[in-house]
């Protein structure tokens, strides 16, 4: 164990999980569990950046948890725990926020996603504060760690570089306080897009639900989202994400669900027409899924659960707080310590 690399990751509680959760992040989870010393959290502190109704947080916390398990994520290997249990996060996070300047943030390109949508319906007064310094309680949650890797999609690497711009900065302002975290992005799967708007990534805030797979989807929604997604008028299966976004988009899909490359799946289906390779795209994300569902429904009230995530967050609060302690002590916040 002690010898293993360490590794940290999080998911938002502002919806279900989606294929692009899973493929891009859960996917990674269960492969590198037996290889890395692993703490994976369910981000609830996160899911509060825009208004949130709060039985829907609850609901979103409690089905995120028992999917994480369902997806094979061994509770004897992994820590799993719920972000805001874990008091160091917010603590931490606040003193990052004092070591960041409004430019950093500014040229997030998810804040700037996030808030020309607010900004367009309601005028630039009402984006939430949240919105602009999520990324340093997402900082805050990778530093603690000190991990090797962070395994993300491709849209959070811009959010693992600020996160490593703090840490430099302060390791030289203060003394070496925080390791420095490299992302660990899967080659195949790491940006999913939208099934109606294949330039699009795929995102579980979408208002239009046939954009996304969700992974608690009922198994005839999931069929009619795939048959209904856009591709093109070619009829051949092809990997080119420019020309063809909505077909290679499926194609990836496929390779990263049954772990093959992308060219072994053009040569799948290279005799196949469009209805024979929706077919079986259809058949190989159903087939994931209800074997998730399988594990979910079992999972769902279990006791189990409840005494992993305690156990999860007891391991994940030791190392929390040791760091903590060390940063409070390299600022000068712990007086009496020198
Ligand atoms: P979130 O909740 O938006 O996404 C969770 C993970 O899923 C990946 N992802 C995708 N991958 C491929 N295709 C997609 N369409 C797709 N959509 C999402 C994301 O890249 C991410 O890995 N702020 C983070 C959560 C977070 C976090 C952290 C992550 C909070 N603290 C610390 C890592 C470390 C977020 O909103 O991810």
């Amino acid at each position: 164990m002690e010898n293993k690399k360490r590794m940290v990751s999080g998911i938002t509680a502002t919806g279900t999980i989606t294929l692009g959760n899973y493929i891009g992040a859960i996917k990674n989870f269960v492969e590198l569990q037996d290889k890395f010393e692993m703490y994976i959290f369910v981000a609830n502190l996160h899911a509060i950046t825009s208004p949130i109704d709060k039985l829907k947080l609850k609901n979103n916390i409690k089905s995120m948890v028992a999917l994480y398990f369902a997806c094979g994520l061994d509770p004897k290997k992994v820590k799993i725990f719920i972000q805001s249990e874990v008091l160091e996060h917010t603590q931490l996070g606040w003193i990052l926020t004092c070591n960041s300047t409004l430019g950093e943030l500014n040229r997030m390109t998810q804040f700037k996603d996030k808030s020309t949508k607010v900004k367009s319906s309601n005028g630039t007064e009402f984006i939430p504060t949240g919105l602009l310094t999520y990324p340093l309680l997402m900082a805050a949650d990778i530093l603690l760690y000190d991990p090797d890797f962070v395994p993300v999609g491709k849209d959070q690497k811009q959010h693992i570089e600020l996160t490593r711009n703090i840490a430099e900065r302060m390791n030289s302002k203060y003394g070496e306080m925080f390791k420095i975290p490299g992302d660990y992005i899967a080659k195949i799967g790491s940006k999913i897009m939208d099934l109606q708007d294949p330039t699009k990534k795929m995102s579980k805030s979408s208002d239009n639900p046939k954009s996304y797979i969700s992974l608690l989807d009922d198994l005839k929604e999931v069929e009619k989202k795939i048959k209904s997604a856009v591709t093109d008028s070619e009829n051949i299966v092809k990997y080119d994400p420019e020309k063809k976004p909505g077909v290679s988009n499926l194609i990836t899909i496929y390779s990263s669900i049954k772990n093959q490359t992308i060219e072994e799946t053009e040569s799948y289906f290279k005799d196949k027409d469009y209805g024979q390779f929706k077919n079986e795209v259809t058949k190989c994300v159903c087939d994931l899924i209800s074997s998730i569902q399988e594990n979910y429904n079992k999972l769902y009230d279990s006791k189990e659960v409840e005494q992993w995530l305690e156990e999860g967050a007891n391991s994940a609060r030791f190392i929390a707080n040791k760091k903590l302690n060390k940063v409070m002590n390299l600022i000068g916040l712990n007086y009496k310590r020198k």
